[in-house]
């Protein structure tokens, strides 16, 4: 049996943990060979290998990123893509593929699945917006990320008495700024499930202010006003249709140093929250998860997503919806 694997999407925190366990049980203890393919779904578009054994995963369970290179390629959006990536596959003589990524990685699975690839998914991403799994790994690496961030942005604060503003990443969820601003007393959260009320900010902001308070907000990306768009910091588009976001920050910033007088700064946290190492909590997810897609691998249990539900990790069909 030989398996291919591929991360695609944004990079995240623990993809190298679970290509290690993939690795790991499938050679020692099923026998098996992998092939690594580069940069996501262009790696089995274009026939970009990488050797994958034993070897090439050894101490890299508490490295960030990913050995194998990601990227955001849609091979659905290629002309002849899926037969191409077909005709690789068998050229390679890989019988199976491990893909591990987000939901548009895991939608072009299901999509190849479709059309007789044997696939297994795997979900990842800081932002745990996939349904089907409660938690993705990558995620308490970011909220821990943040959490840190947010305790040292309040020393700062109260020495200035000024209102700081952390943005976060999550792109249309709020679970990062959620946990993060829970985990780290912040005073104002705002995500995009909820529209917020500039009015209502600015009077909480103010209001902390009187009580000798600097005030700290936490708001995620996506996050927008009842009656405004939603901030966009360019109207470029991914090949799989996302815009980038980024902006609200420095927006309320600028908005809430207006209306009250106050000095306000916008701290970006950015990609920081996706690099670096992992968590335990997802070192030890991303290697459950990993065990699970390699043992569906041995059982032809193609079509399936490996997924955290409660504290069993079990096998769903693959899913692409986001959960909100
Ligand atoms: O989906 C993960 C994520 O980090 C989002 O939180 C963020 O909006 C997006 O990816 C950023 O994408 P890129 O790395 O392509 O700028």
């Amino acid at each position: 049996m030989r398996v291919g694997v591929l991360t695609g999407g944004g990079d995240c925190p623990g993809l190298n943990a679970v290509i290690r366990a993939v690795v790991r049980k499938g050679v020692q203890v099923f026998g098996y060979e992998f092939v690594g393919f580069r940069a996501g779904w262009r790696g089995p578009l274009e026939g970009d290998t990488v050797a994958l054994d034993v070897q090439a995963v050894r101490g890299i369970l508490p490295r960030g990123g990913t050995i194998l290179g990601s990227s955001r390629t849609n091979p659905i959006k290629v002309e002849g893509g899926v037969e191409r990536i077909k005709d690789n596959l068998a050229g390679l003589g890989v019988d199976a593929l491990i893909a591990i990524g987000g939901e548009d990685t895991l939608g072009v699975a299901r999509e190849l699945h479709s059309r007789g690839v044997h696939v297994v998914g795997v979900p990842k991403t800081i932002d745990n917006d996939l349904n089907a799994t409660d938690y993705t790994f990558g995620f308490d690496t970011a909220v821990n990320i943040g959490v840190e961030a947010v305790d040292r942005l309040h020393t700062t604060a109260e020495s200035h008495h000024r209102a700081l503003i952390c943005e976060v990443m999550g792109r249309h969820a709020g679970w990062i700024a959620l946990h993060v601003g829970m985990a780290a007393g912040a005073n104002v959260i705002l995500i995009p499930e909820r529209p917020f009320d500039i009015d209502k900010v600015v009077e909480y902001v103010e209001s902390r202010f009187k009580t000798r308070y600097a005030p700290i907000i936490v708001v995620s990306e996506g996050a927008h006003p009842i009656d405004g768009q939603m901030q966009l910091q360019t109207g470029e588009r991914d090949a799989f249709g996302h815009v980038r976001l980024g902006g609200i920050g420095q927006r309320l910033a600028d908005e809430i140093e207006k209306r009250t007088g106050k000095e306000a700064r916008a701290t970006v946290l950015g990609h920081i929250q996706r690099g670096g190492t992992p968590s335990a909590f997802d070192r030890v997810l991303a290697t459950r998860l990993g065990l699970q897609a390699i043992d569906a691998v041995r059982d032809g249990d193609y079509g399936k997503m490996v997924a955290l539900q409660g504290t069993d990790i079990v096998r769903v069909a693959s899913t692409r919806r986001p959960r909100s």
